[in-house]
């Protein structure tokens, strides 16, 4: 195929105006900051609700094995409004959602509906966004190093888009899937983000040049750029930077006849309130070094989801330390779930998920404590707790030593908010213990309910 074919990529459906008027025929607040309220505490009260009914039927005495396993509520609602923000300020740039980050059916069948396209990094991947029903067209395979069998796979299965990094892997394309539309994965300054990924995937500037003539010789299609500054990325400059590289790399590649349409901004954002900041600072270099005719997609994980998935573990094993010299008394709690299940994203993630209390049974005042805003966490004078997980090993532990104000005992329950991301993608079966976890559904937008026909 000639350098410059170009593959027409159709414009996913739903804009942020037919975002609105499904929220609005669904009798949605219209005041986005009001319905932001409403939505946050509408999303409470089902978590809440969900927690409860699921923590309230088990007794730790009577139960079945897996009865009282950890589990996750997910709000779908959540997802959606992430998508609104994006819109709201990323409006230039197509969301591909890093399946990676966490492959939820529900979220993939959401997103699908939301028109996004889909970051895949193996054929499995691939195959569960596919089956689905999503068109191949929508996916790209952000993986600059491919299992040559992924790349027949790919090719056969009408995946076109996908992003190399070096001179072995153009070979490997050009026997494999000599039609693939080419990203060319650069190299970026992501020290200060929470998971480097440069230090392992990315071309320096330095060697673009040379890779862009290989591609040349191959008669290879290069029809983009691709970046990553690093997931949980903290420093909008990062992305001032890429996108300079990026054009650089654009002017070579046209210099030498390539067609170039799409840059991907790759993922990195976080959920929290520097994701406008960041936006903004994205938004105006992309508007200053691209015209408005180059496709912009970006590779988000993380924003999406992180903050849609609450986890409730129960306590199975409790140690009482008692301080003999101070004549304190604290305690080591076991749960059912640790570094080897969920809490992946603490080794793997750089993550410190803060524990709160759910049930304690002991509690005089109110049994069931989510979301009560129990004052004094961490304050001196509670008990002091350290918490870990339920294999055999030493470093199954949450990070940090943590103050309740009850007395917590086996059988009562923690939940950990912001577990979306990152953490059952990375379970395993580690001692026998489960590496995958019931998810209970709620939504607390009727956009995404209408769309998901819940
Ligand atoms: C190629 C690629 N794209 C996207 C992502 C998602 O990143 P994030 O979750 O930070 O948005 C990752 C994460 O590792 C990645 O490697």
């Amino acid at each position: 195929m000639a350098p410059s074919a170009i593959s027409p990529i159709p414009d996913y459906k739903l804009s942020l105006q037919d975002l609105k008027s499904v929220d609005q025929s669904l009798g949605a607040a219209q005041n986005p900051c009001l319905h932001h309220g409403v939505a946050q505490s509408l999303s409470k009260q089902l978590i809440a609700n969900a927690l409860k009914a699921r923590v309230d039927a088990v007794d730790p005495d009577t139960c079945d094995p897996g009865d009282d396993d950890a589990f996750f509520v997910a709000d779908l609602g959540e997802v959606y409004r992430q998508h609104l923000r994006w819109k709201k300020n990323l409006a230039r740039v197509k969301p591909h959602y890093a399946v990676k980050c966490n492959p939820d059916p529900r979220v993939i069948h959401l997103m699908k509906e939301l028109g996004l396209g889909f970051d895949c990094a193996s054929m499995n991947e691939i195959e569960t966004v596919l089956n689905m029903g999503v068109d191949p067209s929508r996916i790209i395979y952000a993986q600059p190093c491919k299992t040559k069998a992924y790349v027949r796979y790919a090719a056969r299965a009408g995946v076109k888009q996908m992003t190399f990094d070096n001179q072995d892997e153009l070979y490997k394309v050009k026997q494999l899937s000599p039609d693939a539309e080419l990203y060319l994965r650069i190299m970026t300054d992501d020290s200060a983000s929470l998971c480097q990924l440069s230090n392992k995937f990315g071309a320096s500037t330095n060697d673009t040049g040379d890779l862009l003539e290989l591609a040349r010789k191959l008669s290879l299609n290069v029809v983009g750029v691709a970046f990553h500054v690093g997931s949980g990325a903290s420093d909008p400059s990062a992305f001032i930077k890429a996108v300079q590289d990026a054009r650089f790399v654009f002017d070579q590649a046209e210099a030498l006849g390539f067609t170039m349409h799409t840059l991907d901004v790759g993922g990195g954002f976080t959920g929290d309130a520097s994701f406008e900041a960041m936006a903004a600072v994205l938004s105006s270099a992309l508007d200053d070094y691209f015209p408005p005719s180059i496709r912009v997609i970006g590779e988000p994980g993380r924003y999406y989801v992180a903050t849609a998935f609450t986890i409730a573990c129960s306590i199975i094993g409790r140690r009482t330390v008692n301080d003999a010299t101070l004549g304190t008394t604290s305690y080591m709690l076991y749960m059912n779930d640790g570094v080897y299940g969920n809490f992946s994203c603490i080794p793997f993630d750089h993550q410190k998920p803060t524990p709160r209390v759910l049930k304690c049974a002991s509690d005089p005042v109110n049994t069931f404590l989510y979301d009560s805003h129990v004052s004094g966490y961490d304050t001196p004078g509670m008990t002091e707790y350290s918490i870990w997980g339920p294999t055999c090993d030493g470093i199954d532990k949450i990070p940090d030593t943590h103050c309740f104000q009850q007395v917590i005992n086996v059988g009562d329950w923690l939940y950990f908010e912001d577990m979306g991301a990152y953490t059952k993608c990375s379970a395993t079966p580690f001692n026998g213990f489960p590496a995958a976890h019931d998810t209970v559904y709620v939504c607390s937008e009727p956009g995404a309910a209408a769309l998901l026909d819940l």
